[in-house]
């Protein structure tokens, strides 16, 4: 299975590729994550992409797209993998169509503007393995600490709302055109992303007919 979800920041990715990555068995590969591994490691990588990150624009397509071919060859994705927030332009879907990576699903979860905006200032991070919560929606068990790996959370910075608010905008110009490029190539599914996560979750294996 290889499947990506694409949506507006704070739809819900993140979270829903943790979820169907633990329950079909396939890595996840987000762009967003590495990216933020390799500015935390100093790499070359990570020096070209913070500026961009922080103030919510896009990472060249270039880089992006080594990235993923880089990750997409290792072994464990040979049996499928779930893309997180990439493609996220027309040239990067084009370059994976062109390097034969073809998908059986591309789920789009949907949502309002104003439920992200208001969804972001409760988001806490993991600064160390990057997992993702919410403090009402999606609490971790011990304030402040990551459940997966017991570090502490953070608050991204890119989640000031007026930067949240760029995202947004970037995310209509560029990445809204996907919804039709995957549409004409006849694997789209819309999901509701206003609604529980577990109600998410159901709708999205619903989509991929598992
Ligand atoms: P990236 O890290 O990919 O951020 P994003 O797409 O903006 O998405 P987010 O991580 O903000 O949101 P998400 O949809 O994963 O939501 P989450 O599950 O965390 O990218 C960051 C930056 O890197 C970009 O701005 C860009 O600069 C660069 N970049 C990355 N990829 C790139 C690419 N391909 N090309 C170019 N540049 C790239 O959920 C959000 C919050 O809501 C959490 O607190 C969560 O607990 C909560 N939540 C989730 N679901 C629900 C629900 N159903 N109800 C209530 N709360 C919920």
């Amino acid at each position: 299975m290889k499947l990506i979800l694409l949506g507006a920041p704070g739809a819900g990715k993140g979270t829903q590729a943790e979820i169907i990555s633990e329950k079909l068995h396939i890595p996840t590969i987000s762009t967003g994550n590495i990216l933020r591994e390799a500015i935390k490691n100093g790499t070359e990588t990570g020096l070209k992409a913070k500026s961009f990150m922080d103030a919510g624009k896009l990472v060249p397509d270039d880089v992006i797209i080594g990235i993923v071919s880089e990750r997409v060859a290792q072994p464990d994705c040979a049996n499928g993998f779930i893309l997180d927030g990439v493609p996220r332009t027309i040239p990067q879907a084009e370059a994976l169509e062109a390097a034969g990576i073809h998908f059986d699903r591309v789920i789009s979860i949907e949502i309002e503007d104003a439920v992200i905006e208001a969804r972001m200032t409760g988001r806490r991070v993991c600064g160390s393995c990057g997992a993702s919560y919410h403090i009402t929606a999606h609490p971790p068990k011990v304030e402040g600490i990551c459940d997966a790996c017991g570090k502490e959370l953070v608050i991204r910075k890119d989640d000031a709302p007026e930067t949240v608010k760029n995202r947004l905008k970037v995310f209509h110009a560029e990445t809204e055109p996907l919804k039709n490029f995957y549409e004409k190539l006849g694997v789209l599914k819309l999901v509701e992303g206003n609604q529980p996560i577990e109600s998410a979750t159901k709708d999205i294996l619903a989509a991929l007919g598992v």
